[in-house]
């Protein structure tokens, strides 16, 4: 089976894992900060603070920003719960704003309709690698006084108008999870211009404790205090290694991955009753996912091309569910259908086609030829 999206681990990889493995620090050691640099650097971020999930990234966000009980934020559903449940985790409530029906992106006009004297922040989701209109989501949220976050978790080497994701907003997050373009097995990143929300994001991951044990050791103390509330989001030099590691190649793989949407595009713009999600113009799409969605005569049979595809050996997926959908969101805020028409319609019609860096130019045909025959059928 051709999966929908796998790791790409080479030796040089390998040999910085082991490298780590022989070293005196296993985690809170020196590849934390030369992760956090490195994508610094390759960003143009000024600061970055590395967790162990970009759910963790989230959540650190949230709480960075001070997300509490009765707090609203605006989320797109057309993403992964954890984009949504992070402002649930601080005791707030996700409003739900519908997506373009073209790039299946946060609609900023839906975003207005939205906003309230309870609105603290967006949450824009780069759905698919393809980054959200930030000049727009960054006047509303000038405007109304609230906080522009970008889950960038699809977009890692993307661009919007020649600026790179992990930039466009006031907080941008990043995993590393396998299925992502870079990983670090679990893994994630909050990159920031603002040092101080920086500061309180590394203060959240290790407990709510102002110091860690490395400066501690340097300092030749064993005093520590708790200021406030925090988790163990930290994250291992294990997995940093394997990150500083992937990060070099990370524009080979994004490249790679464009290469692949480009022949996929041209094989299917010639069948009848499949399209796939637009492009705006001033964005370099990172292809975190390929989308098709189903139109005409096919609209209806997506569970039966699903199920085609994957006898066929084609690991295809859904992304997404919108996440209102979901019973939690039901049950506890009493959303349902009919909340954001313009995902719930999508997410009937969509399929995600494998997409990864190591997909060679055999298996992209074998995919395209499986599309064909079963879409004939
Ligand atoms: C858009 C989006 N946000 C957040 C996450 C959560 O990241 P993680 O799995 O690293 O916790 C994911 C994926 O897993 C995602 O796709």
């Amino acid at each position: 089976v051709i999966p929908y999206g796998r790791q790409l681990i080479e030796e040089d990889d390998i040999n910085a894992v082991v490298e780590v493995l022989r070293s005196d620090w296993l985690t809170t050691g020196p590849k934390i900060e030369e992760f956090e640099k490195a994508v610094c650097d390759f960003t143009g971020a000024g600061h970055a603070v590395a967790v162990s999930s970009g759910t963790a990234a989230l959540h650190a966000a949230m709480a960075a920003i001070g997300i509490k009980v009765g707090n609203e934020v605006i989320v797109t559903p057309m993403t992964f719960a954890a984009s949504a449940n992070c402002v649930v985790y601080q005791g707030g409530t996700p409003v739900f704003a519908d997506v373009e029906p073209d790039t299946l992106l946060l609609d900023p006009v839906r975003v207005v309709e939205k906003i309230n004297s309870r609105t603290k922040a967006i949450i824009a989701v780069d759905y698919a690698g393809h980054p959200c209109d930030y000049d727009a989501l960054r006047e509303i949220a000038d405007h109304h006084k609230i906080f522009l976050i970008a889950d960038a978790c699809h977009s890692i080497g993307g661009k919007y108008k020649g600026r790179k994701t992990g930039t466009l907003a006031d907080l941008n997050i990043f995993s590393f999870h396998p299925v992502k373009h870079i990983t670090t097995g679990e893994g994630g990143m909050i990159t920031t211009n603002n040092a101080e929300l920086a500061g309180r994001m590394r203060v959240f991951r290790n407990h709510g404790i102002t110091t860690d044990f490395r400066q501690r050791q340097a300092q030749g103390a064993w005093f520590y205090e708790m200021t406030e509330l925090g988790y163990n989001y930290r994250i291992t030099d294990i997995q940093c290694a394997l990150g500083i590691s992937q990060l070099r190649k990370l524009e080979k793989w994004v490249a790679r991955r464009q290469q692949i949407a480009g022949v996929y595009n041209m094989a299917f713009s010639g069948i009848n009753g499949i399209s796939h999600m637009a492009v705006r113009k001033w964005v370099s799409n990172a292809f975190h996912l390929y989308v098709i969605r189903l139109n005409g005569k096919n609209a209806t049979r997506r569970n039966e091309l699903f199920q085609s595809l994957r006898s066929g050996g084609i690991g295809v997926n859904v992304h997404y569910i919108p996440v209102h959908m979901h019973p939690f969101y039901w049950t506890r805020f009493g959303y349902g259908s009919g909340l954001c028409p313009v995902a719930e319609d999508a997410s009937g019609r969509i399929l995600s086609l494998p997409m990864f860096a190591g997909l060679s130019g055999e298996d992209v045909e074998r995919v395209i030829e499986v599309v064909r025959s079963a879409v004939a059928n």
